[in-house]
């Protein structure tokens, strides 16, 4: 079978951003685009030659095209073995775990998460190392630099691989295995939550709804929260995978999952509803007419681990990511273990996972994890909490309403500006900058800035310094309100406004979050000026 190198000019914009290459499809469906990438990170790992590479993704539209492209390039540049889901799915912590179980040496992800499918929505490429985690910024740096020279790329001329057929395939030397994306997926899971004690639960006649949102989970909650714990059928909604998602936007927060929002604040509310993003590592936790942030369900998390047989031991530490709120510091400070403030991107974790310095990790983007892969996981949070409400008999409201007693309530909102021009997003961010060294000590609508800095990030394991990661002001009375231009966004740039205030008065642990923030919004609308220089009066989404 021929091996062609094909002659290609560099590709501008193909620089990885918080979470590997994402554009619109269209873009990656341009003549070399998809195939100029895959060059380049295969080059920028060093080469593929010999080596193993797990490849699957969330079922989006081009999924399957991409991946064949992917294989035939595998083929062409060498690749022992290349281990795909079937059907070409996989969710992303389950493409996490296989390659840790399967000791491959990385693994190429086709998801753009939460954004949209479809020819004219989003589409993306992520490479992940040995470890199963995102590749570090040092790898990532290297990948980008080669798509700048790139003259050639190699793919065999070949047919397609049959995607559906279970088992070994070949292709010239290269050999292809086909596997269950569910299976080795749900025996993890076994090993981390009382599978025998949730379905007692579920005997006794409580009630779910899991929002899979036409994504990859879909397939992964029937198989473990219907066939193997025996929730009722119909528990999992919108459980097919499409290629468009439905025509929905898959991103499990309060305004994308609104169906999943109405029914558990209507009247026949079940008793826990949860969903999960186009690839599966996100998660939404709600209670009856109970909305748990992420940044609290990292916390409430926290504090009942041990109550799941695989965190029996406790845990060796947390992390959490800068603007997530500060709730879990609260949480492991009474535990007695470390916690650490990471930038915003999973692959921050890694390291600190790797090392054993923590266990659990999570973001306020919807992300919880711990160490049983190397991503956030949103199947596992839902089961984990599934766990807890089996052990303790609580409700969802008492649990975060016990929690709260115990450390205070970290009242949180996040504000997205979105398609805001990229040059009044970096003013607004320049003028803040310019802001912090004067700023302590002064009063902004009522409220006294403590401290005010730009964060950065020396990563204790491998000393590696990460700058420019977000402004935060810390008021007194415990506020906060972190800026942050967003690493994802695929169009102009998307302004995130992070929004804290601390309680502890146990009379004040039930209040709206809207009223209790309404001083720190002020703030920090005022000392950003965000309003003047970016022409936005109200964010496009609060979450
Ligand atoms: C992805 C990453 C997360 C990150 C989130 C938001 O989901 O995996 O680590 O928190 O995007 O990132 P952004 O840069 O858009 O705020
Ligand atoms: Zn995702």
């Amino acid at each position: 079978m021929p091996i062609q190198n094909v002659r290609t000019t560099p590709i501008e914009g193909q620089k990885p951003g918080t979470s590997g290459l994402r554009k619109k499809t269209a873009v990656f469906r341009r003549p070399h685009f998809l195939e100029n990438y895959v060059q380049s990170i295969f080059d920028g790992i060093g080469g593929v030659e010999g080596k193993t590479l797990v490849i699957g993704g969330d079922g989006r539209f081009f999924n399957d095209a991409a991946i064949q492209i992917i294989l035939r390039m595998a083929c062409a540049n060498s690749a022992a073995k290349c281990i795909v889901g079937q059907g070409g799915i996989l969710s992303t912590p389950a493409a996490s775990h296989l390659i840790r179980l399967k000791k491959a040496d990385g693994g190429l992800i086709l998801s753009a998460s939460h954004n949209p499918g479809g020819p004219d929505a989003d589409f993306g490429l992520k490479y992940n190392g040995p470890n199963g985690g995102p590749a570090t910024e040092a790898v990532t740096d290297k990948i980008f630099e080669r798509t700048k020279t790139l003259a050639f790329y190699k793919i065999a001329a070949a047919g397609d691989i049959d995607l559906a057929q279970l088992g070994m395939h070949k292709l010239e030397d290269m050999v292809i295995e086909i596997v269950d994306p569910v299976a080795d997926y749900a025996e993890l899971m076994q090993t981390i939550v009382d599978f025998p004690k949730v379905r007692n639960l579920f005997a006794g006649g409580f009630t779910m709804c899991f929002d899979a949102m036409h994504a990859v989970t879909g397939p992964y909650a029937h198989t473990i929260l219907e066939d193997m714990l025996g929730a009722p059928k119909g528990t999992v909604i919108n459980g097919e995978p499409s290629p468009d998602f439905g025509k929905g936007h898959p991103d499990p927060n309060p305004i994308w999952a609104k169906v999943l929002m109405d029914k558990m604040y209507g009247a026949d509310a079940p008793d826990f509803g949860a969903a999960s993003d186009g690839d599966g590592d996100r998660n939404m936790i709600v209670g009856r007419g109970a909305y748990v942030t992420p940044s609290d369900s990292l916390a409430l998390l926290t504090a009942h681990a041990h109550l799941a047989p695989g965190y029996r031991g406790g845990l060796s530490g947390v992390a959490r990511s800068m603007p997530t709120s500060r709730a879990v510091d609260r949480v492991a400070e009474s535990l007695g273990i470390g916690c650490y403030e990471t930038p915003t991107g999973w692959k921050f974790f890694g390291n600190l996972l790797d090392a054993g310095k923590v266990t659990l990790c999570g973001e306020e983007s919807a992300g919880t994890g711990s160490d049983h892969v190397r991503e956030k996981d949103g199947l596992w949070a839902v089961l984990l909490w599934l766990n807890i409400l089996a052990e303790t008999g609580k409700s969802v409201s008492e649990l975060m309403a016990d929690l709260w007693q115990a450390h205070g309530r970290c009242y949180y909102s996040r504000f997205d500006y979105e398609d805001v021009d990229s040059g009044k997003a970096e003013a607004m961010m320049d003028g803040l900058r310019a802001k912090l060294n004067s700023v302590a000590g002064v009063t902004i609508g009522g409220l006294t800035v403590e401290a005010a800095d730009e964060f950065a990030y020396l990563d204790p394991v491998d000393g590696s310094k990460s700058t420019g990661q977000g402004i935060r002001i810390a008021f007194e009375g415990g506020a906060r309100a972190v800026f942050r231009l967003s690493g994802t966004g695929t169009q102009g740039a998307t302004v995130r406004l992070y929004l804290e205030q601390l309680e502890t008065d146990p009379g004040r642990l039930q209040e709206e979050p809207e009223h209790m923030l309404a001083d720190v919004r002020e703030a920090a609308l005022t000392v950003s000026d965000l309003t003047a220089i970016t022409g936005r009066t109200a964010p496009d989404v609060i979450t």
